[in-house]
């Protein structure tokens, strides 16, 4: 693994530690790195109603958001799995157009990395494209 995503998963192993996972027990920690070097980090936080938990990986992408970032280079993803963990659909949606083909950068617990691109976990996205291609129909 490059330098550069070593230390993104060193930040995402730190942001794990923060994770609010009480009634799944399974802690995911997020990094996001930005064009300038900066990174961003996120941790799931979940919800007694289960279905308004968050990921790591939109906590992180929204974090850097909304501290001014846009432009981005790589995500690196930790968690309680001894093997890799691939993002589910809503984060590869929300990734995929909010920081575009990036590197996803998975570590499992032995350190190893595998990283794919964005567009490879979501081929044929959705994205503001579409609705600038909209046919206009005024009823
Ligand atoms: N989770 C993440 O934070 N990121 C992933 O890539 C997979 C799943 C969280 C959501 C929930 O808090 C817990 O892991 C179990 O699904």
């Amino acid at each position: 693994m490059k330098r550069e995503y070593k230390e993104l998963a060193q930040a995402a192993h730190k942001a794990k530690l923060n994770a609010y996972s009480p009634y799944s027990k399974f802690r995911v920690g997020a990094a996001i790195l930005t064009e300038n070097g900066e990174i961003f980090t996120g941790c799931n936080i979940e919800n007694s109603s289960y279905g308004l938990t968050i990921c790591a990986e939109r906590v992180a992408v929204f974090n850097a958001i909304s501290s001014g970032a846009s432009k981005f280079i790589a995500i690196a993803v930790v968690s309680d799995d001894y093997g890799f963990t691939p993002p589910c659909g809503a984060c590869r949606q929300v990734l995929s157009d909010l920081a575009g083909d990036i590197d996803f950068v998975m570590i499992d617990s032995k350190e190893r990395s595998k990283i794919i691109k964005l567009s490879a976990l979501l081929p044929f996205a959705f994205s503001g494209n579409n609705l600038k291609r909209s046919l206009k129909i005024v009823k």
